[in-house]
């Protein structure tokens, strides 16, 4: 299981030292999420902040696109040294088109999907895609809780990946815990995000093992 924690919840002022703390514990990627205060109701960060957290850590940045006109800034995070760009099947673009780019510019590429979005409209983008990231709360903000419902979606891109993708990685985001966790792991999930569960967590290092060992 690939854990990457989310720095949404992390503390803003101090985003060095909480990278450092879970991946010294073991997470793999470090999930950021760009927010347009457009496409979703809130406003985080952008390119210029991956660009410093580039400089200060050597996990895989995951970058969560939450913005309209993706294309439009693509080149900003793939310059600022991201390693992994996901944007919004939901989003204003050409969806082929910035999957192919972000691979020839040599990043993962990542197709996200809204709780609401019924996956069969993106199973024709998977031979462009290298992470399918599913949303189990509405995008926007972290604290919310895990909806059921769009969990279930992964057991149709688990069937795809056995069939035909097996490198596929089957991401999934919003209300991650020990519990929610278990249930996309047995959906088919192989790496899971996960925001207050762990930078709210009284005991990181427990929150983190137990991600990492469902
Ligand atoms: C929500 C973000 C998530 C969020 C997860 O829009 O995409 O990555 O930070 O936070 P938790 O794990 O607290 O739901
Ligand atoms: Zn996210």
């Amino acid at each position: 299981m690939i854990l990457s924690p989310s720095i949404l919840s992390a503390d803003f002022a101090n985003l060095e030292r909480d990278i450092k703390t879970v991946t010294s514990l073991g997470a793999e990627w470090i999930h950021v999420d760009v927010m347009d205060g457009h496409f979703v109701p809130n406003i985080t960060i952008g390119a210029p902040v991956v660009k410093s957290l580039r400089k200060v850590t050597n996990a895989k940045l995951d970058v969560h696109l939450m913005i309209d006109n993706p294309d439009k800034y693509v080149d900003d995070f793939i310059n600022a040294g991201s390693d992994i760009i996901t944007f919004h099947a939901e989003a204003r673009t050409n969806i082929p088109n910035l999957l192919a780019h972000i691979k020839n510019n040599k990043k993962m590429s990542g197709l996200a999907i809204k709780p609401r979005t019924d996956v069969r409209q993106i199973i024709n983008f998977l031979t462009l895609v290298d992470v399918i990231l599913v949303m189990t709360v509405e995008p926007g903000f972290s604290g919310q809780r895990f909806m059921h419902m769009a969990a279930s979606k992964i057991q149709a891109l688990k069937a795809e990946k056995a069939a035909r993708y097996p490198n596929l990685i089957i991401q999934v985001d919003g209300g991650i815990n020990e519990e929610t966790g278990r249930i996309c792991r047995d959906y088919g999930a192989n790496c899971l995000v996960a925001g207050n569960y762990i930078f709210e967590s009284k005991n990181i290092t427990e929150s983190i093992k137990k991600l990492k060992n469902l």
